[in-house]
């Protein structure tokens, strides 16, 4: 099995220790002979790397360990970079969540208004990464999970069209894990399934188990009646009361289309007015994440660095990241899996914008991806979906364009804005609040 070499971008991020952890107990399948960290933040990185030092230290002293700054030590000899950087960290995210909110529109990380913002800050952020991983690594792939993932994937397809970065988001992943613990099954890697649709926007149309057995009407059962709330996940991630009205919500999106199986994720574009309705303008998600996620991180990392030892916890492996682990070992070791991936459509949904950035099932091997195809896909989902492609398209343009003209009709496009006079109010204040982040708009 190869041996191999990993940076993680974003090291300073509250997702870093669980990944080395979850890299550990996964080292039989994975080996790894380096880990790097890598980030734009000295300070916030090294609470992390310290910590982080102290474990691999105690349980794998065999990995050489590292982390750093500057590119050419980062992204040389690589075999992988693992990404999940935040741009403008979580002050900018709670500013992306803020603002639309003021004007009645909701506020989301990835979704609406906040998801464009996050979107011009990212597009930069990811393209310095991966041109420096093909600098110093030409042969090493880009597993990247950083947020906005639609609009950073499409402004890689655009961009980057050679380069080699797959993009992966884990909501499915949690929320497979539910429906096989709902179908009975102890894994979602018991299930075969077919999934459309735009990260964070999309359906499953058929699961079945490893018998070809279909599980669509005992799941369905289930999501029409709760949602996804009371079924069972290995995830230690989306436990917050914010995240179970989510799970619960998706029985009203179920309602909508019986036939398929949403992503939650779209209660923001078919719900909005009900999440404006339920938020806190004062205190929105990210207030929540950095009260609980992000303190009790570096909370933990500082006692592990103070007492020398990692024992005792305080730091747990994210079970639920292992899907980054199958994807790397996909392409390091040939496994053939079957995973969700974000990917250039080119006709694997036919009656789709070939040059749109779908999320499909892929078979992953040594040479990347082979698409699934999933032939046509009903008007409700294609009208949805043409929307939505068109905002994270016309978003990639205007940070290449620098055109103030094309992010207004990307705001006034989104489902989530009632009008072009609300788009550009908030607009105008996303601007001012992402100087230094964002490119010049005229
Ligand atoms: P975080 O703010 O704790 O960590 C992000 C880190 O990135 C910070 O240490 C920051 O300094 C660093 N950073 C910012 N800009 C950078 C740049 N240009 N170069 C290098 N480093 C940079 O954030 P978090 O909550 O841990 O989330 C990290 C990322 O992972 C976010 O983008 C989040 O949306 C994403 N995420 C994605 C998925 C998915 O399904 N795709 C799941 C979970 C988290
Ligand atoms: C899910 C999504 C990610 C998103 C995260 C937000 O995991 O797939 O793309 O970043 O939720 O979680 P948070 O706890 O930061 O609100
Ligand atoms: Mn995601």
């Amino acid at each position: 099995m190869k041996n191999n070499s990993v940076v993680i971008a974003g090291g300073g991020s509250t997702f870093t220790p669980g990944i080395v952890l979850m890299l550990l107990e996964n080292l039989e399948r994975f080996p790894i002979r380096q880990i790097k960290f890598y980030d734009n933040d000295a300070e916030r990185q090294e609470v992390v790397a310290k910590a982080c030092a102290v474990a691999l230290r105690e349980r794998a002293p065999e990995i050489a360990f590292s982390y750093t700054t500057d590119k050419k030590e980062a992204f040389s000899d690589i075999d992988f970079c693992m990404a999940h950087i935040r741009v403008g960290k979580y002050a900018m995210r709670e500013k992306d969540e803020k603002i639309p909110l003021k004007y009645g529109v909701l506020g989301q990380e990835t979704c609406g208004p906040g998801g464009i913002a996050y979107g011009m800050r990212s597009i930069g952020g990811i393209l310095e990464i991966l041109d420096a991983m093909e600098k110093y690594s030409p042969d090493a792939w880009m597993l990247n999970y950083s947020n906005p993932a639609a609009i950073v994937a499409e402004a890689t397809r655009r961009l980057r069209p050679n380069s080699k970065i797959l993009n992966i988001c884990d909501m499915p992943i949690d929320l497979m894990e539910k429906m096989a613990s709902i179908a009975g099954l102890t894994s979602r890697k018991e299930m075969s399934v077919r999934y459309y649709g735009l990260n964070h926007f999309g359906w499953w149309s058929d699961i079945r188990d490893s018998k070809g057995n279909d599980l669509m009407p005992v799941i369905k059962a289930h999501v029409a009646k709760h949602g996804f709330a009371g079924a069972a996940s290995a995830t230690e991630q989306h436990v917050e009361q914010s995240w179970n009205d989510t799970f619960a919500k998706a029985k009203d999106v179920f309602a909508l289309d019986p036939d398929t199986i949403p992503n939650t994720y779209l209660k923001y574009y078919l719900f909005p007015d009900y999440v404006v309705e339920h938020s806190d303008p004062n205190h929105t998600r990210a207030n929540e994440v950095m009260e609980h996620r992000e303190k009790n991180v570096f909370t933990a990392c500082h006692t592990i660095i103070e007492k020398g030892t990692a024992a005792g916890g305080g730091l747990e492996a994210d079970v639920h990241a292992s899907y980054i682990v199958d994807l790397a070992t996909a392409i390091a070791e040939n496994t053939r899996e079957r995973m969700l991936l974000i990917v250039p459509n080119e006709g694997a949904i036919e009656n789709f914008d070939p040059e749109a950035m779908v999320e499909i099932p892929c078979i992953l091997g040594k040479n990347g991806y082979e698409k699934i195809n999933m032939g046509k896909i009903p008007r409700f989902q294609k009208g949805l979906m043409e929307q939505q492609v068109a905002v994270e398209k016309l978003v990639v343009e205007a940070w290449v364009e620098g055109s103030y003209k094309k992010l207004w009709q990307a705001l006034t496009l989104s489902k989530t804005v009632p009008s072009a006079r609300i788009a550009k109010l908030i607009l105008d204040d996303l601007i001012d609040a992402n100087k230094g982040y964002w490119p010049p708009l005229s």
